[in-house]
Formats: C-alpha cells, structure tokens, sequence
C-alpha cells in the first residue's frame, strides 16, 4: 500500500468545496459545498492524494504521522482573491472624518485616500514594506487564509510601483501563504500628472507596463506558472471607460491576465468591457447594470463581491451578490484588505457580513472564498477545493459544523491551518 506524509482522520465535517466539472462555481452549484461525514485526508508532497470517508481512504494509503481532528470541520484554506496590503502609514484621520460624514470620493477628490497612502509609500523603504506587509500577511494566516492576490497601486510612479512589485515577489519567498501578484499603476491619478488623465494612461501604456513584465519574466512567479494580472480603477476622479479600454488592451497584449476594479461607486460600463475583455475577475460590482449581470452569468469571468468595503464605510447597500448567483453567476468573496476602504484581514468576517446583509448561505458564502475564490486569482486548477492532486491548504476548525464560520463573528473559529501539507499556524 502506498504511504502518505501525513494522514488527517477523525474529521466530523470535511466540506471539500470540490468542483464537478473543472470549473468555478456558477449559480445554484454555489449552494453544494460538497461535505463528506467522518472524513480523511491523505497527503503527500505537499498535495492531496486521497480524499473520502476514513475507510475509503485507509483502504488507499497507509500513515505513520497523524492528525486526529477531534471530529471538527475541515475546510480548504481560504483564498482571498483581491487585497491591497503592501503600504505604509495609515489612514486614521481619514476614518474618523468618514465617521464626520465625509465621502470616501470626495476625500480622493481632495488629494487625501489613496495619495496619502501613495506618500508614505513612495517614502518607504523595500525592507520596511516587506516587514509591515509580512503582519499583515500574519494576521490573514491566522484568520485562514492560504493564498492571497496582492496589487501594486500604492506608487503610481514607474520606480515605486517596481519596488512594490519587488516586495510582493519577496512576500511570497519569506511567507507560507501563497501570492499571485496584480499590477495596478491605473489605481488613481499621481499628483504630478493632476488634470492631465491620459498623460498618466500614456506613461502606463507606454513605460510602466512594458517593464512590469519584464519584472514578471525574470521573476519565481513565471517560472512557478503563477499568472501575472493588470488592474484597473474604472471610477469618477480615476480612469474613464477609454482609458480603461486602452490599459487593458495593452496589458493583455503584453501577456498579462485581466481584473478590474468596476462599478464599486459609479456605472461607467467598466463591468461590460471588462467582461468582454476576458477578465478573468471583475471586482466590487454594486453598481453593475441586469444587463451586465447576464453578460457575466455566460462567461467564465468571476464577480468577486466586497462585502468588507461597505460594512467599512458604514453603508446598507451591498453589491447585489443574491442576484448575481440567481442569475447564474460565479461569485467569490475578498476583504480587500487595505488601508482606506477596508482595513480587514479576515475572510471569516468577510463570510459573516455576506450572509448577512447579501444573503448569501454559508455554502454559497463558503465557495465564495475557496474554490471561486482561486479561480478569481487563476488558480482554479491547483487552489481552493480538497481534491485529489490539488495543493493541501486545509484548515481544521473550532467547530463540528462549518455554518459557525457564518453564524459567529468578530472572533477567530480557525484551530489549525495546514499549508502544502505542513500545519503553519494553531495546535495539531
Ligand atoms: O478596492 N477602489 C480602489 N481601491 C481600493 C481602496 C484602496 C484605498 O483606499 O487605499 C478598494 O476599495
Ligand atoms: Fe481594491
């Protein structure tokens, strides 16, 4: 009989979140969270090499090291698929004149948001971005999560957004979650191209791109097959449907894979290009358009709701994720983690307010920051799901039934996290 690395039994509740045809989950496929009593994992190397009830997987592969899950939940890691958490500084006074009332827009508007960060960030050195980024990424491992996208967008210039670049391949070396790096130099305007939009476009389209894929080229992330993705912010005071047309023209042609940031405030049609552009993931959506929605139910594209940004700023109006998934959509979930819109780490939070006020169950919810989730990053085929040959990023939780991680919030219902087979975070 074949041996295994590690063998996990004794699992009350394993919710595999597996896909049955290859692809992410689209509408009421999202309610199957896939779930096996009494079950166990093998892996080895690494990956997942048997998955089922305790006998069945005995019957495969034999063990000596051992994890007793004490009849607990088991679930993949999670996977958060957009998050801006390589900065500096913070944007304390920003939160309290929110809470004055002040507008997330208007205070861009007025060169604070995004441009203050942007300071600090330029200021910064590499070795302090990759110290305040690695607790971050501390605190996310903690809350569950294995693999996270990470965006530039904090440089707007062609120098920092490669120091930024820089760190993030740094992250991923000194770090057990899993990075899939994101260029977003179209987050915002620089200050020194104020009221000058597309001289900023052209610099992007011209030098900036060009040498973020040079970066990527000479990068471990190329040579891991880990894709590489161009961002844009379709927004008022950002950039226009056009300019967004032409930045993710040029970067698809360069070889990147596509995302944006659509519809988080204003409808300028960015969802609709975007979709038709082959993003592999629009992001926000709470101004998308019906028909934009149905456009987004026959592609492969990935709505990922932020359900983390509008609980930050207060508001009642979420991005319309319940109607997304009843039109046959596949929806993930992100924090977004950054430090304006939604300082937030944690995707059980994320869940917790997305059953609430999007009314999403806590399968859908759960597919929504697993399996959906990875094939929002381009990591469809190897992240996300327990399933024999994918990567094993397992968390075992403080709970026999996986709904707790809907139902409770503002604590932590993770026990132990698993990555590639090594537990790197809680007791055995
Ligand atoms: O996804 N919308 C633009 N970007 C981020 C916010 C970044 C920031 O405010 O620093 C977002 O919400
Ligand atoms: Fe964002």
């Amino acid at each position: 009989m074949p041996s295994a690395d590690l063998l996990i039994h004794n699992i009350g509740q394993l919710v595999t979140c597996r896909s049955t045809d290859g692809r992410a989950k689209h509408g009421a496929s999202m309610l199957d969270a896939s779930i096996i009593g009494n079950g166990a994992v093998a892996i080895a190397d690494g990956k997942i090499s048997a998955v089922g009830t305790l006998d069945e997987v005995e019957a495969e592969y034999s063990s000596t090291e051992k994890i007793d899950a004490g009849g607990k939940a088991v679930t993949p890691g999670f996977v958060d698929p957009h998050t801006h958490i390589v900065y500096s500084g913070d944007r304390l006074g920003e939160f309290e004149l929110k809470i004055r009332g002040a507008e997330y827009l208007e205070i861009l508007a007025a060169g604070g948001g995004i441009i203050s960060t942007v300071t600090n960030t330029r200021a910064a050195s590499l070795h302090e971005l990759v110290d305040g980024a690695l607790k971050r990424l501390d605190k996310m491992l903690a809350c569950g999560t294995t693999t996270a996208e990470i965006k530039t967008g904090y440089g707007l210039d062609p120098e920092t957004e490669l120091k930024m670049l820089r760190v993030i391949e740094r992250l991923d070396q000194e770090h057990a979650i899993d990075i899939v790096p994101t260029f977003l130099a179209a987050h915002t305007v620089p200050p020194e191209f104020k009221g000058n939009t597309d001289g900023y476009v052209d610099l992007i389209c011209g030098e900036m791109l060009k040498a973020a894929w040079e970066w990527y080229e000479a990068s471990h992330f190329l040579a891991n097959g880990t894709p590489f993705f161009c961002d844009v912010f379709t927004e008022k005071n950002a950039f226009d449907r056009t300019q967004t047309e032409r930045i993710l023209g040029t970067a698809k042609d360069l070889g990147f894979r596509i995302k944006a940031h659509v519809d988080q405030f204003t409808n300028l049609t960015g969802s609709q290009l975007a979709i038709e552009t082959g993003a592999v993931s629009i992001d926000h959506l709470d101004a998308i358009s019906d028909d934009e929605i149905k456009l987004l139910a026959k592609s492969d594209t990935i709505g990922v709701v932020i359900p983390t940004e509008n609980f930050s700023a207060g508001k009642t109006q979420f991005a319309p994720a319940r109607k997304l998934i009843d039109t046959g959509c596949a929806v993930a979930i992100s924090t977004d983690y950054n430090p304006g819109s939604a300082p937030c780490p944690s995707q059980q939070m994320a869940i917790a307010i997305a059953t609430r006020y999007q009314k999403l169950l806590p399968s859908e919810a759960l597919n929504a920051v697993t399996v959906n989730a990875a094939f929002a990053i381009g990591l469809g085929s190897s992240h996300g799901s327990i399933e024999v040959g994918k990567q094993a990023d397992l968390l075992i939780l403080d709970c026999e039934d996986y709904r707790q991680i809907a139902y409770e919030f503002g604590g932590n219902l993770v026990a132990s996290v698993i990555k590639r087979g090594q537990i790197v975070y809680g007791s055995r």
